[in-house]
């Protein structure tokens, strides 16, 4: 049984479970829409509202922990005749389902945070670009966006005032790449979805080279409740860099995975032993992969590290989506390496050089090393390749291979 009362601390999912999601209604009974019926009559200027989101220190939720006040000023400050707001909702990360459970158990939550970005940066359109496997989510935001115009939440003149603000749906197509911003861009405009160049970054040059903000799900699902709540009040959850909470998503080898959402400064040890019963079939720890596909894989050594943004730059890993992929110790490090290359491989675009003929590489030696022992791969060579892709591939799908291939040679260096 999972101690449900302990790990109660609920920013982003406390109404997940709690209203039905198909009734508009119920959402408002919440308070919801009440933040953004604040700022559309003018109770807040867009530049209060980013004045708020700065102060609150919301980091984003999409891997990287961008400051999001930062990056709507930097959209706000840029003039020209469009500008646009994209929900990131393609979730490819392997491990990773937290925003589904957000799309699907309070689709209006993302609706009223993508209302007040749009204020905020003036932006009159959002896009919300959607992981095409998640049916349900799909079919809950479709609901949910007609039920707000219906409501006139959304549309022109929203609820009487001047604000007039859209939202539409694009399908991603099971690219994991397209999670990346610029990428997911080119994808809702209709093209292959491979990363551009950046700079410039979609905040000054994004859809159609229009100021466009990114944000993933978690991080608009933040944005009501601190608008609602004040800056203060989320800053009481979490670290003094990190403020708030973040939803973990625990797999593998444990005896209750599961999403959980959880102030940042909690444990790994906290988090697998405490919520997730610790190790199934009463087994021993061996690694647990942190972050996505893209983050470091440590051992047990991590296990008491309070875990925010900072904290595991230092370790030289990443929270990113913040999977936690436990695995105990019959798990075999060699296999566990070639499986991710397989993904990295499987998942590169084709466009540079470095990403698509080193991730090929990367995956021959893996398999040298499960078939041949070993003896004719030279770890320092592919520990090499990895450092050349960091420093020339195009984008952070190529350049993030690093992490968990030195990891894993750190970590469990006496597998191979
Ligand atoms: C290969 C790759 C895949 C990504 N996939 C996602 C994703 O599924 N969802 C997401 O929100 N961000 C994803 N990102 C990060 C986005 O590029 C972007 O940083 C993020 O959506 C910004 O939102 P935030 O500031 O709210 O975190 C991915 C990045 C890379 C490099
Ligand atoms: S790094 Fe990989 S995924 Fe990114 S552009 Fe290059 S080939 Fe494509």
């Amino acid at each position: 049984m999972k101690n449900e009362a302990k790990y109660e601390n609920k920013i982003v999912l406390s109404n997940v479970g709690n209203i039905d999601p198909t009734n508009i209604n119920d959402y408002i009974e919440t308070r919801g829409y009440e933040a953004a019926k604040k700022i559309v009559s003018n109770e807040y200027t867009p530049l209060n509202v980013i004045d708020i989101i700065k102060n609150s220190g919301l980091r984003g939720r999409g891997g990287a922990g961008f400051p999001t006040g930062a990056k709507w000023e930097f959209t706000a400050k840029e003039k020209a005749d469009k500008k646009f707001i994209v929900c990131n909702a393609d979730e490819g990360e392997p491990g990773t389902f937290k925003d589904r459970l957000i799309l699907e158990g309070d689709p209006h939550r993302i609706l009223e945070g993508m209302i007040i970005a749009g204020y905020a940066v003036g932006a009159q359109k959002g896009f919300i670009y959607i992981r095409g496997e998640y049916s349900t989510a799909i079919e809950r935001i479709t609901n949910a966006i007609k039920d707000a115009y219906e409501k006139h939440y959304l549309g022109n003149s929203i609820l009487g005032s001047s604000f007039n603000f859209d939202i539409e749906i694009k399908k991603g197509a099971g690219s994991y790449v397209c999670g990346e911003e610029t990428s997911l861009i080119e994808s809702i405009e209709g093209k292959r979805g491979n990363p551009r160049i950046k700079p410039p970054y979609p905040g000054q040059k994004g859809l159609w080279n229009y100021p466009t903000v990114v944000n993933n799900v978690e991080t608009i699902a933040n944005v009501a409740p601190i608008l609602l709540n004040g800056a203060d009040w989320f800053k009481s959850f979490g670290t003094e860099k990190s403020p708030g909470t973040k939803i973990f998503t625990l797999i593998g080898n444990v005896k209750n995975p599961g999403v959980v959402e959880l102030p940042f400064g909690i444990t790994l040890r906290e988090i697998i032993f405490g919520f997730g019963g610790g190790i199934s079939n009463d087994r021993k720890l061996k690694a647990i992969h942190l972050g996505g596909a893209s983050g470091a894989v440590y051992d047990g050594s991590i296990l008491d590290v309070p875990l925010d943004y900072d904290a595991l730059k230092e370790k030289e890993g990443m929270l990113g989506s913040g999977a936690v992929l436990v695995m105990d110790e019959e798990t075999d490090m060699r296999k566990y390496l070639k499986n991710v290359l397989e993904f990295f491989k499987h998942e590169s675009c084709g466009q540079c050089v470095p990403c698509r003929i080193g991730t090929a590489r990367l995956c021959e030696m893996a398999d040298d090393i499960i078939e041949k022992g070993g003896k004719e791969v030279n770890i320092e060579y592919m520990k090499h390749l990895t450092d050349v892709m960091f420093k020339s591939s195009l984008c952070p799908l190529g350049q993030s291979v690093i992490m968990p291939v030195k990891s894993i040679f750190k970590y469990f260096n006496n597998e191979f």
